[in-house]
């Protein structure tokens, strides 16, 4: 049997119930500032104290959540699916790795690690970071930044991506609002080729008029659910 290619995008909500905080809250702010103050490449020029304990305090956090159910389930799906797969994260955090999965991309970048604007080298970064980081790899200090792709800078593994939807028949989005481009884009291309698109999120997306479904709830239940499905029935390419 010839089984579907499945992308899958996911966002701040899939990580919401093992405790972290989404983007865009009510109040605008993210965990209390303004995006432009934290997630620049100018905010890091003009205040890199301020930016690196912002991202300390995130990194620290993540030593303190666990991974929820929705990721769990899309482990399972990435270890069980027999097709093409791939899972393409705009979180930071490493929920999805450490529930098991390994068909991932983290097209946003990663808190656990660090980049080296003098050697260009990136690395696997613990703790705190701060002002006065030094290179694992060229030994300067104070060079040191998250490996976090910031507002105006370009996403990670773009080619990859890119490749893998335009060859995937189903695409699936789950907990993100649709705000950042280019991941809000996705749903087009996958359409474009002819791929179903189903979106999983607490509320209706701001792209949810591109997607053939939308499931409204929490990823935690709406996901596993989701995956038993899918397991249950593997589709035939060209069918159904
Ligand atoms: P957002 O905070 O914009 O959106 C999170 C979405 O998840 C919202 O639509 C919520 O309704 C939904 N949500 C919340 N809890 C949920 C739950 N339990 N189950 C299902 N859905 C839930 O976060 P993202 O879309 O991930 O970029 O934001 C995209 C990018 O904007 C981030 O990667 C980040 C940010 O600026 C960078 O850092 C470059």
């Amino acid at each position: 049997m010839d089984m579907r290619n499945i992308v899958m995008l996911t966002g701040a909500g899939v990580s919401a119930e093992s405790g972290l905080a989404t983007f865009r809250g009510p109040d605008g702010l993210w965990e209390g500032h303004r995006v432009e103050d934290v997630a620049t490449p100018e905010a890091f020029a003009r205040d890199p104290a301020l930016v690196h304990a912002f991202y300390d305090a995130r990194r620290e956090k993540l030593g303190t959540v666990e991974p929820n159910a929705a990721h769990l389930a899309l482990a399972r799906l990435d270890a069980e699916w027999p097709g093409e797969l791939l899972l393409v994260t705009q979180n930071v955090d490493d929920l999805h790795e450490r529930a098991g999965s390994t068909r991932l991309v983290h097209m946003h970048g990663e808190l656990k690690k660090g980049w080296c604007l003098r050697c260009n080298e990136r690395f696997p970064w613990a703790g705190p970071m701060g002002t006065g980081a030094e290179c694992p790899s060229c030994g300067t200090v104070g060079l040191v930044r998250p490996d976090i792709v910031w507002f105006d800078e370009m996403p990670y593994e773009m080619e990859r991506i890119e490749d893998a939807l335009r060859r995937c028949d189903l695409f699936v989005s789950i907990g993100t609002s649709g705000a950042v481009y280019p991941a809000a884009g996705f749903v087009q291309t996958a359409r474009y080729v002819g791929a179903e698109a189903l979106e999983m999120n607490l509320e209706p997306s701001l792209a949810s008029v591109f997607f053939n479904q939308s499931r409204v709830g929490r990823a935690s239940e709406l996901v596993p659910q989701w995956v038993e499905e899918v397991l249950a029935s593997p589709p035939c390419k060209g069918g159904d």
